[in-house]
C-alpha cells in the first residue's frame, strides 16, 4: 500500500484497517481501488480529473506557443548584420548620394535583372513591376504548376499575362512542372524551383557585373534604391536589403527586420539564386515586404495551404473565411502563433495584435496613383472580398 498514491497519513491508516481483512485476490484488488479512491481528498480529485486533463488539452492547443515563448532559452539570435545607412532625397543628385554612401559614380548605370518565383500574387506583382519598371533590363519570372507543398496549382501568371503588357518586351517567362512528391519537406520543391530560375536568368541574357535582385514577389525594393545601386561604383558584391515588414496590407506595419531580399553583382558560374543569408551587409530602409497582402479571402486560404510552413495550420477552423476576416481586421495572427523573436523582451513587446498604422507616406507610387483599385492595401480598409 505504500505506492505513493496517498496524500496523507490519516487516510493511509483508514485503509490499512479495511484492506487488512480481505482474502480473495479479486476482492483484494477491488478494495484496493476503493481504498485508493477513498484515500484521496477532494483537492487530489480535482487535480487528477480536472487540472491534469485541462493541462494536457492546453498543451495540445498551445504547445507551439509555449515552445515559441521559450525560444530565447534554446535558440540564440543569428549574428547581427552590419547595417549601412541609406541616404535619399528626391532632390539630391546621384553624385551626392553615391558620395554619401562612400561610393563613386559610374559613367553609365549597370543593367538590372529582377527575378522571382511566382505563385498567385497578381496585384503585388503589378505593384512591384510598376515600381521597378524604369530601372529593370529584364523581368524574369518562373512559375510552376505545383505549390511548394506539392499541391497542383494553375499557371496564374499565364492566364493573367495580358495585365502585364507594359513589361512584355522585357519579360523572360518560364514554367516548370512540379515533382508532386507526397510528404516531402516543402523546402525541397522550393530549392528545385530556384535552381530552374538560375537557368532562366542565364536565358534572359545576364552577364558579369549586371545587378540581380533575388527576392520573393512580395519583397519590393524601392525604385530609388535600385537606381542608386545601378549608378554607384564599388558597391558591395552582395547586399541584403532591409525592408519594412507589413502584414495583410500597409495598414499593419510590423517592424523593419525583413532582410532576405538581396542584390548581387552577378558573376557567371558563381552567383546562385537563393533566399537565405548570403552576406553580412544590410542596406537600411530599402523597400517594403508585404506578407499575406491579398485581395480575396480565397487567396489567404490558398496561401495558408501552399505555404512552406503548412504545419502551422494545426486546426481546420484556421481556414474558416469568417475567422480569417476577423483576424485581418484585428491585425492578429492567422496561425495563432506567438511572435518569432529571440529575446523575451521582444516577444513580450510584440504580444497581441499589430497596432493600426495610419501613415501611407513613402509607399510604392503605383499603389497611391491607383488607390481605388488597391484600396484594400491602404489604411482603413480591412474588409476583403470572398473571391
Ligand atoms: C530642389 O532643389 C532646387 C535647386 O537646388 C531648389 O530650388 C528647390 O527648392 C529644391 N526642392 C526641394 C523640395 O527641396
Ligand atoms: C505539370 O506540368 C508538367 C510539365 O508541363 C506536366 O507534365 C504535368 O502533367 C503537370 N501536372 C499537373 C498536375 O498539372
Ligand atoms: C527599425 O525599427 C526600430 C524600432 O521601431 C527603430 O528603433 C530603428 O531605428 C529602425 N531602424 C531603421 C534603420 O529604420
Amino acid at each position: 500500500m505504500s505506492d505513493g498514491y496517498y496524500s496523507s497519513k490519516k487516510t493511509d491508516d483508514i485503509c490499512e484497517d479495511v484492506c487488512g481483512k480481505q482474502d480473495s485476490r479479486v476482492a483484494l484488488s477491488m478494495s484496493r481501488l476503493k481504498c485508493i479512491l477513498r484515500g484521496l481528498d477532494l483537492k487530489t480529485y480535482i487535480f487528477l480529473f480536472v487540472v491534469v486533463p485541462l493541462g494536457v488539452f492546453g498543451l495540445y492547443l498551445h504547445g507551439q506557443k509555449i515552445s515559441y515563448f521559450l525560444r530565447p532559452l534554446w535558440e540564440s539570435p543569428p549574428k547581427p548584420f552590419h547595417i549601412i545607412p541609406h541616404y535619399y532625397h528626391e532632390n539630391a543628385s546621384m553624385e551626392t548620394l553615391c558620395r554619401l554612401h562612400g561610393w563613386g559614380i559610374r559613367e553609365s548605370p549597370r543593367r538590372v535583372f529582377d527575378a522571382v518565383l511566382f505563385s498567385n500574387e497578381v496585384d503585388i506583382l503589378t505593384i512591384r513591376w510598376k515600381e521597378l519598371y524604369p530601372y529593370i533590363t529584364q523581368f524574369v519570372l518562373l512559375e510552376s504548376n505545383s505549390t511548394f507543398t506539392g499541391l497542383p496549382k494553375p499557371l496564374v501568371f499565364a492566364s493573367n499575362r495580358d495585365k502585364f503588357k507594359f513589361i512584355e518586351s522585357r519579360l523572360t517567362y518560364g514554367t516548370i512542372g512540379g515533382r508532386f512528391r507526397k510528404g516531402e519537406n516543402p523546402f525541397v520543391e522550393e530549392a528545385y524551383q530556384r535552381v530552374a530560375l538560375d537557368q532562366l536568368i542565364r536565358i534572359a541574357g545576364i552577364e558579369n557585373d549586371d545587378l540581380l535582385i533575388m527576392s520573393d514577389v512580395d519583397e519590393i525594393p524601392s525604385a530609388h534604391t535600385i537606381n542608386l545601386l545601378r549608378w554607384c561604383d564599388n558597391i558591395p558584391p552582395i547586399l541584403h536589403l532591409q525592408l519594412r515588414n507589413y502584414l495583410y496590407s500597409f495598414e499593419y506595419y510590423v517592424d523593419n527586420k525583413s532582410w532576405r531580399a538581396s542584390i548581387h553583382n552577378y558573376h557567371v558560374g558563381k552567383t546562385r539564386y537563393a533566399h537565405y543569408r548570403q552576406a553580412d551587409i544590410l542596406l537600411s530602409d530599402a523597400g517594403w515586404h508585404c506578407s499575406f497582402c491579398f485581395r480575396y479571402i480565397s487567396d489567404f486560404i490558398f496561401k495558408m495551404k501552399a505555404y512552406s510552413h503548412y504545419d502551422r495550420v494545426r486546426f481546420p477552423h484556421y481556414l474558416n473565411p469568417k475567422r480569417i476576416q476577423d483576424v485581418i481586421c484585428k491585425g492578429a495572427n492567422l496561425f495563432d502563433m506567438l511572435p518569432e523573436e529571440y529575446t523575451f523582451k521582444e516577444i513580450i513587446g510584440k504580444l497581441g495584435p499589430i497596432p493600426h498604422s495610419y501613415s501611407a507616406v513613402h509607399l510604392p507610387s503605383y499603389l497611391l496613383n491607383n488607390a481605388d483599385k488597391y484600396k484594400y492595401l491602404l489604411p482603413g480598409n480591412c474588409q476583403r472580398e470572398r473571391g
